[in-house]
């Protein structure tokens, strides 16, 4: 079976000044997520590093070049999930760790729990030699600014989501040639959120989801809203009822603009390899490496390829 892998950048009105720089971060993600699985590494091992690669680029919203919260901090989430025995890892609201995600995996693999949140998360992080930064390392020029301009809670989420000018989230989802899927959702969640906010990405079935039987999903969006329909969830349920991965995430998507006024997007892999990335927002960065191409875009409906 030949591997497939589709990761995001997070769906919004992504600005000109950020559009180059978001296109070749997914683009570097998806190589690194590939490379792994070309040599051998499972779904797992490779949507972790594709993640990893953008919580440490700060043109992204997770880990570096995270959003603030309304007390002008970090507070990051993020999900792993493996569809072959449906173990899944999150935390919440943790600090000063560059890459979320691996703590994720460490609470799936060393724990009996599904999610750690806030101090326990650090604490855990702690324990097992997880290295910490300082909360300052993770805070970035751009970042700082968008802050100031929209200090208040109110006029940033208000704003920022109508508009959908809010910096979201990035994920990977990934099948192996074991024919195992896995996906990973991280993220500083909404700027001016209030402290202790969590949002749908470290939410099992709402930032993300992965099952064998069905493929591998993760999400991006408006988090409340992406909570209140299950986004990763309700997807896979319309592919359990015949409909194709693309058909499921658009019907999904509109369901979720429809009835909670929620833009987002999504990127989907099936146990067959078949793959999409779809997204309501005016643009989301994404790349999907399939044999040896790279697939790429931006806008709406825009597919471009490059070599590996
Ligand atoms: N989708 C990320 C969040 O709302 O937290």
């Amino acid at each position: 079976m030949s591997s497939v892998l589709v990761v995001h950048g997070g769906a919004w009105a992504i600005p000109e000044e950020l559009a180059r720089p978001s296109v070749e971060g997914v683009k570097a993600a998806a190589r690194a997520g590939s490379s792994v699985l070309r040599s051998g590494g499972s779904a797992l091992d490779a949507v972790e590093a594709a993640v990893r690669a953008m919580e440490d680029n700060t043109v992204f919203n997770a880990g570096h070049g995270a959003t603030l919260n309304a007390d002008g901090k970090v507070e990051l989430d993020a999900i792993i999930m493996d569809g072959k025995t449906l173990a899944s890892g999150a935390v919440s609201s943790v600090k000063n760790i560059a890459n979320p995600v691996s703590l994720a995996r460490a609470v799936m693999e060393k724990t009996s729990h599904v999610m750690l949140t806030d101090t326990g998360a650090n604490l855990f992080a702690e324990s097992i030699g997880i290295r910490t930064v300082p909360a300052d390392e993770l805070v970035s020029d751009f970042e700082k600014k968008e802050w100031e301009k929209h200090k208040n809670y109110v006029t940033g989420v208000i704003e920022d989501f109508s508009f959908q000018r809010d910096h979201d989230t990035v994920g990977a989802v990934a099948l192996d040639s074991s024919g195992n899927v896995a996906c990973a959702t991280s993220t500083g969640g909404i700027r001016n959120k209030m402290v202790g906010r969590v949002g749908d990405s470290p939410v099992i079935g709402c930032g993300g989801y992965a099952d064998n039987s069905l493929g591998a999903v993760s999400c991006t969006g408006h988090g409340e809203s992406i909570l209140k329909v299950t986004l990763a969830r309700l997807i896979l349920s319309h592919v359990e009822q015949g409909k194709s991965i693309a058909d499921a995430s658009k019907l999904a998507l509109k369901y979720m603009s429809d009835r909670v006024q929620g833009g987002g997007g999504a990127v989907v892999v099936s146990p067959s390899g078949q793959w999409a990335a779809t997204f309501t927002t005016q643009r989301m960065a994404w790349a999907a490496v399939e044999r040896d191409e790279l697939w790429y875009g931006l806008e709406q409906n825009e597919r471009l390829k490059d070599q590996l």
